[in-house]
């Protein structure tokens, strides 16, 4: 029989927004490529409906990865897609137990983790992959290729910015779950380690040297508006004027169709636009097109994070007793919401990576320039694009790069499951676009970054703190050895 035609057999642990969200629905698409056959949430309510999704038995639904992972191996893949925080254990557990993991971004939140992580992989003989959803789009392949291609001749110098809109900022690192760097991440690993995964792998060349600053400006109590009160329900006298009263962001959504619309082209775009300003319009033709009642009735991220049942009722009591209805200046927040990391990468190309937690849209943007021509390009919550100008001819060429990108991420997150499913069935890790060597460098790239920013100096890679010891042709496939682990 084709192996490939047998579905791989996996085990999810944390069925949370990612995991049973952005992981689950690519199963219940592609039944021949990969099935759950277990899961492992402690919330109840989660598990229950993950596995009624998967038609998993109740033998096979357990309240921890310690009981999932207690068991001889399920199948051959595990997905750990627990909290930041909660990576290392059952991932180490998972690849002892025999299972090949794919692990949620960041791999871990402190270095020493991160290499014990490939060093078990290794060590038992088991695959590890990194979520960097970004690598497997349509948009960042395309700019690999005409980078690659030589089209811009030699690049010299690039500027990549990631901007958080003012929303998402507040809603993920102000009160949500990457508020708190003692808690989950620092903010450039947490949001930019896609970013420093990428940013090596279109331009060919490693990073040798950064140096970075950053801070928390804005959230913070000496910001908050007069009178304000800990929650945004309870009286707030600038309700009608704070870009972040959680009822306006929540209840009516209007930043997020408005990032949206900012970005997208075609009939998507010309619908929100009529339902940013006439909502009851869509809600009254939304039972004749399943687009028009999942945008009247919308019930994704980020309303799905503030409650597993998102009707107004529900996300109306969120708001009163939960994280997401607290005024973002009275929140325990500490992590930056600008930072600009400087990179100096080989052959002496400067690369500047800036991240912001007040873009009016959610959206990064890249230039780069090099000896024959200049790449500029857009990637955003709605839309996306690639334009490249030659110097000498004074041709442009424009990509639309969004157009069919179906899954979450630009179409990353089922690509990336793709992939995954396809190193397993072929049994090797090296034919996915991100091996668990280029995932580490970038998160050490994050921790550098982050050193650099605190301590106020260059740190250069291969000098300072936990280095990889590598031959050449490690620099591009898996085979890390490491050193002082
Ligand atoms: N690849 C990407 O682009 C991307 C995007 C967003 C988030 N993430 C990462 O994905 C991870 C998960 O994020 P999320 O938003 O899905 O979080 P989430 O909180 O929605 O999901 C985590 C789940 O893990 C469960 N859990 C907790 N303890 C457990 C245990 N002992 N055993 C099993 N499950 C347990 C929680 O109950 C929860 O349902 C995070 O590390 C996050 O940084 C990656």
């Amino acid at each position: 029989m084709d192996p490939k035609s047998v579905p791989i057999q996996a085990v999810l642990i944390g069925a949370g927004q990612r995991g049973g969200d952005a992981y689950g629905p690519y199963a219940l698409a592609h039944a021949d490529q990969v099935r759950f056959v277990a899961v492992a949430e402690p919330d109840e309510k989660r598990r229950q409906s993950f596995a009624s999704r998967h038609h998993i038995p109740l033998e096979n639904q357990f309240s921890t990865w310690e009981d999932l992972l207690a068991k001889p191996a399920l199948g051959e893949a595990a997905l750990v897609c627990t909290q930041d925080w909660q990576h290392v254990q059952p991932t180490l557990a998972a690849l002892r137990a025999g299972y090949h993991v794919l692990l949620e971004k960041p791999m871990a939140t402190i270095e020493t983790d991160c290499l014990r992580l490939v060093q078990a992989s290794q060590e038992n003989g088991r695959q590890l992959h990194i979520c960097h959803v970004l690598r497997y789009t349509h948009h960042f392949k395309l700019m690999h290729e005409i980078i690659q291609s030589g089209k811009l001749g030699e690049v010299i110098d690039v500027d990549h910015r990631e901007n958080v809109a003012f929303w998402h900022m507040a809603h993920s690192y102000v009160r949500g779950n990457w508020r708190n760097g003692g808690q989950s991440s620092p903010m450039i690993l947490a949001k930019c380690c896609h970013d420093l995964d990428i940013l090596p792998w279109v331009l060919g060349r490693r990073c040798e040297s950064l140096s970075s600053v950053g801070e928390l400006t804005h959230f913070k109590a000496e910001n908050a508006p007069t009178g304000a009160p800990a929650r945004c329900l309870d009286g707030c006298p600038a309700s009608q004027t704070c870009p972040y009263f959680a009822p306006w962001l929540y209840l009516q959504l209007t930043p997020l169709w408005r990032s949206f619309v900012d970005t997208a082209s075609g009939p998507e775009k010309a619908i929100m636009q009529v339902y940013l300003r006439a909502p009851w319009l869509i809600r009254l033709f939304s039972p004749l097109s399943t687009d028009l009642h999942r945008l009247a009735h919308f019930q994704e991220w980020p309303v799905s994070v503030l409650t597993d049942d998102p009707t107004p009722e529900n996300l109306l009591e969120a708001l009163r007793s939960g994280p997401y209805g607290r005024c973002v200046y009275r929140c325990d927040n500490d992590v930056v919401d600008h930072q600009v990391v400087s990179m100096k990468f080989t052959g002496g190309l400067s690369v500047s990576l800036g991240m912001h937690g007040h873009s009016h849209n959610e959206y990064r943007t890249t230039r780069i320039e090099g000896t024959r021509g200049r790449l500029l390009a857009e990637f955003g919550l709605g839309g996306s694009w690639i334009q490249v100008d030659e110097h000498r001819s004074d041709r442009r060429t424009r990509y639309n790069t969004g157009a069919g990108t179906g899954s979450g991420h630009g179409g990353g997150d089922f690509e990336l499951m793709a992939a995954f499913v396809d190193s397993i069935r072929r049994g090797d890790a090296g034919t996915a676009r991100t091996t668990v060597g280029q995932a580490l460098e970038s998160h050490l790239m994050a921790f550098a970054a982050e050193r650099a920013r605190l301590e106020g100096r260059v740190v250069r890679l291969d000098q300072d703190g936990v280095q990889l010891n590598r031959t050449p042709r490690d620099a591009s496939k898996d085979n890390v050895t490491l050193e002082g682990t």
